[in-house]
């Protein structure tokens, strides 16, 4: 790939707790500036130079720190990798400063055709090999460690041959890249393929993890919809607690991308989410003061 910069290997920060950057919410975000410690922009809303998106993206970002998470990356795809999408994304890495740019560990689009759907992919060696090459090569690109996060499923392959969170592990140990851990996908795909939600997350190495995405969903009975237009629910906030306990302060975010409310209500989900943090680090202190 053509323009190679340096590769940034060094820590990147912790910021605290995130909402996702909305439409509804740009105008009362600039005006009354609200508690929220960093705001996740989605790439593909702010990839056309000029107009109102990336306006208002340069005015959150002047008060803000922000990061870039993008849908279109296509990882894990036997496409080529898409250079056009690639060289506008470090254009705007550029112009935002991101403290980081995730994607998806998925594949959304086979021979050119978009699926507009985040794909999980056969757990296989050969998958591995893969989508790290390819996570190697953007990282390349952009100069920058990726997070790449676990996605919520529905359909399994026969050809896998781990578990979801030991090839997720297997390809970010073979890409050195970062993790963005969906605790709601996770709470999502332990329900649809009956494993357990506590499992994956004792599974997962507490150095990798970068950032947490918590969201709500849609539970029809016999299987879950990842639908992010719900309030978070009581077990996710569990799993949440826990992965709190296992990996300690990590940067949380609550991704709501439909049926969106006032900003007030999510202001309030994220400082369920700090209080959650805080009462983990309370009791983690006291029993490190008891040992
Ligand atoms: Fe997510």
């Amino acid at each position: 790939m053509s323009n190679a910069a340096r590769l940034d290997n060094s820590p990147l920060p912790y910021l605290g707790f995130g909402l996702g950057l909305r439409t509804r919410h740009y105008q009362e975000i600039l005006e009354h500036h609200p508690a929220v410690d960093w705001f996740e922009a989605l790439t593909e809303n702010y990839l056309v130079p000029g107009g109102k998106p990336l306006y208002y993206l340069d005015q959150v970002r002047a008060h803000y720190p922000v990061v870039l998470h993008g849908v279109s990356l296509s990882i894990g795809s036997t496409d080529a990798l898409d250079q056009q999408y690639l060289a506008q994304l470090k254009t705007l890495a550029t112009r935002i400063e991101p403290a980081w740019i995730s994607d998806h560990l998925c594949w959304t689009g086979l021979n050119g055709r978009n699926l507009h759907d985040l794909l999980p992919l056969p757990y296989t060696e050969e998958a591995v090999h893969h989508v790290s090459e390819r996570i190697m090569q953007v990282q390349e690109f952009l100069g920058r460690r990726l997070l790449i996060e676990n996605v919520s499923s529905y359909v399994t392959y026969t050809d896998s041959q781990m578990s979801e969170w030991e090839f997720l592990n297997a390809v970010v140990e073979r890409a050195d890249c970062l993790m963005l851990l969906d605790v709601n996908n996770i709470y999502v795909s332990a329900f649809n393929h009956d494993f357990d939600a506590r499992d994956y997350l004792q599974g997962i190495p507490a150095g990798r993890v970068q950032q947490i995405h918590l969201a709500g969903h849609r539970n029809h009975g016999e299987y879950i919809v990842d639908t992010h237009d719900e309030p978070i629910i009581d077990p996710v906030w569990d799993l949440y607690a826990e992965a709190c306990r296992l990996f300690g302060p990590v940067s949380t975010m609550i991704e709501r991308d439909d049926n969106i409310p006032p900003l007030v209500d999510l202001l309030a989900e994220l400082d369920q989410a700090r209080r959650i943090a805080a009462d983990v680090d309370r009791t983690r202190l006291a029993e490190g003061d008891a040992a």
